[in-house]
């Protein structure tokens, strides 16, 4: 039997999309799919199978680059075992239902169990930002916090606003009388996208407004370069749709976080470019059918899922996912699994 059992949830996230990396507001809630890593700790190397993905990553606890360990998805145990440093080494099985390359956040997941097995002491806050320095040593992908925080921090039952700021965060208790659907459109990986490209277009924005954070419509309208002051009006409407959404949903009034929903979509699609006609299509014809209060795309973009805010059954395809608690480990068999820190 094996010793040690982790596991991390995937992510949606409802909306805050490309906030994350400038200090801003996110609403993400982790979900009931799963990353497992079992197995026993031991000897002086990380020896894992995967039950889905072909390869075995086997690598020293003196790791030296993450980007170069085989097979590709070592790359992120690598990471991981470079932030953690762990004493021992583990052995065991990497399992995963979180769908992979879909912005489900399926590589965070893979992150934060793996930390957790190799004994990441937390708490929540450090055991993410660890991560995330592991995925930008792993991938070169500058991103924000928002998918290793949620996974490490998530209250079951809630959505999770986060301040990418203060690193504060709160949990906003999902209406009962409401339907999350994701939908997979296509897969994608950050890992060679624009991504970047549009942490750097927000870079240079606030080179001449200040923080986006902060920033109110009319600074926008001082940027000349037309494309930083597209990407710049994005964040900043986005973030102040993120603490109406929150608003709308204390407030039961799921109407309202449909509608914002929607208007996040457009902004990512026309002033941020992280869209594809493929989940512009998909969101028109989710928005079209009864019982659906809003939709958008979700994640990083350039392909993945698009999410559907919905009364209860409204939709015949994708798949519903429910609110789920922060990721944890336990000793194989025990009842309750320990949260980390
Ligand atoms: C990816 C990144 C996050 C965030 C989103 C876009 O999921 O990992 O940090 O930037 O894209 O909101």
């Amino acid at each position: 039997m094996s010793a040690v059992v982790a596991r991390a949830p995937g992510r949606v996230n409802l909306i805050g999309d490309h906030t994350d990396y400038t200090g801003g507001w996110v609403l993400p809630m982790a979900i009931d799919r799963w990353t497992t890593v079992e197995g026993s700790p031991g000897g002086d190397r990380v020896h894992l199978g995967s039950r889905q993905l072909p390869g075995t990553v086997d690598l020293p606890l003196a790791v030296v680059d993450p980007r170069s360990a085989t097979p590709s998805w070592g790359r992120y145990v690598a990471g991981v075992i470079e932030q953690v440093r762990p004493q021992v080494g583990f052995r065991g099985w990497v399992a995963s239902d979180v769908p992979l390359g879909s912005g489900l956040s399926s590589s965070a997941a893979l992150e934060v169990a793996v930390a957790l097995a190799l004994g990441d002491p937390g708490p929540p806050l450090e055991l993410a930002q660890r991560c995330r320095t592991a995925e930008h040593r792993a991938t070169g992908v500058p991103c924000g916090i928002m998918d290793q925080l949620v996974i490490a921090a998530a209250v079951e039952g809630c959505a999770l606003l986060i301040d990418c700021r203060s690193l504060d965060v709160v949990p906003v208790g999902f209406p009962p009388d409401a339907e999350v659907v994701v939908v997979h459109i296509a897969p994608r990986t950050l890992d060679g996208s624009e991504y970047a490209t549009r942490v750097d277009d927000c870079r240079r924005a606030e080179e001449i407004i200040g923080p986006l954070r902060d920033a109110s419509p009319g600074d926008v309208e001082q940027i000349i370069d037309t494309v930083i002051r597209a990407r710049a009006e994005h964040v900043v409407g986005e973030n102040r749709r993120v603490l109406e959404t929150v608003a709308a949903l204390q407030a039961g009034d799921l109407a309202t976080a449909g509608r914002l929903m929607v208007e996040s979509h457009a902004s990512l699609r026309d002033l941020f470019a992280t869209s594809t006609p493929a989940m512009d299509a998909a969101v028109a014809r989710l928005c079209a059918q009864p019982g659906v209060y809003g939709a958008r795309m979700t994640g990083g973009g350039f392909g993945g899922c698009v999410v559907a805010l919905c009364q209860p059954g409204a939709l015949a395809e994708g798949f519903v996912v429910r609110p789920v608690g922060a990721a944890s480990i336990s000793p194989s068999g025990a009842d309750t699994p320990a949260r980390p820190g």
